[in-house]
């Protein structure tokens, strides 16, 4: 088994050199995705947006990028997401760990199950996101200073604009703490391919409107990805040495 980690907006690549490029081909299309390994362990990277950021949230091929990591016999995933804040209390630059979302996706793929390559099924998803994973995400960023991480409810919107003031309140009473573009169906697919899916995500601005003086743009996202790049590497360094071979979560069998 091997962690498929998937990069999101500026990281493009994780480590130094080493990682073999190598190319799936499955029912949903063919990806590229770098092998090579984390603190001794075998590793699948995938940048989400392309090596050159050349996919927007609406144009990744979420249900290829998962079955090609099942395919390369990822059976943990990891994944982070560059999110803004709907609280004051979750500060640029702060990492919190999904562990519910709501989905404001409209015109994205809903399911790998399709005919003819699988049959038509319905998955719980009562907890989206593999608790074990999480546990052993946090454990790591408080033993590096990093934590203590949120858990917080993520909000997919379709992007690839920002969202307005307004739709941010509403998200706020809805019950979200972020907002991002792509958590959503990224971590549905992970689901119903039975692998275990986490998603860090990385506080880079204020959501649109809770600082009204504020303007949002794609810049300070990337920035803030860009000072916080090392950061996250030894997060998923030291993550990768607490996770267990064997998993003992529900989600192979969701
Ligand atoms: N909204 C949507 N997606 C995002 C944001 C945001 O404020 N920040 C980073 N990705």
């Amino acid at each position: 088994m091997a962690f498929g980690i998937i990069g999101g907006t500026g990281l493009y690549e994780i480590g130094e050199a080493g990682w073999e490029p190598i190319t799936v081909t499955t029912p949903f299309g063919a990806v590229t995705a770098y092998a090579g390994t984390i603190s001794g362990r075998e590793a699948v990277f995938l940048p989400r947006h392309g090596r050159e950021h050349s996919l927007l949230p609406h144009q990744v091929n979420y249900r290829a990028n998962l079955v090609a990591l099942q395919m390369l016999h990822c059976d943990r995933v990891i994944a982070f997401n560059a999110v803004g804040a709907l609280r004051a209390s979750l500060p640029v630059g702060s990492l919190c760990l999904a562990a519910q979302f709501l989905d404001f996706t409209c015109g994205r793929p809903r399911s790998l199950f399709e005919p003819p390559d699988y049959p038509p099924r319905h998955v719980d998803m009562t907890e989206p996101y593999c608790e074990e994973l999480r546990a052993h995400l946090a454990a790591a960023a408080e033993a590096l200073g990093m934590g203590p991480t949120q858990e917080v409810v993520y909000v997919c919107t379709e992007g690839p604009r920002f969202e307005t003031a307004a739709e941010i309140r509403m998200f706020g009473l809805l019950g979200g703490d972020v907002v991002g573009m792509t958590g959503v169906p990224e971590v549905v697919f992970a689901r119903e391919a039975g692998l275990c899916y986490a998603s860090i995500c990385v506080v880079t601005n204020p959501a649109a409107g809770v600082e009204p003086e504020h303007r949002l743009s794609a810049q300070e996202v990337t920035a803030l990805i860009d000072a916080k790049r090392r950061d996250l590497i030894r997060l998923l360094e030291e993550a990768v040495v607490r996770i267990p071979p064997e998993r003992s979560c529900r989600c192979p069998s969701s």
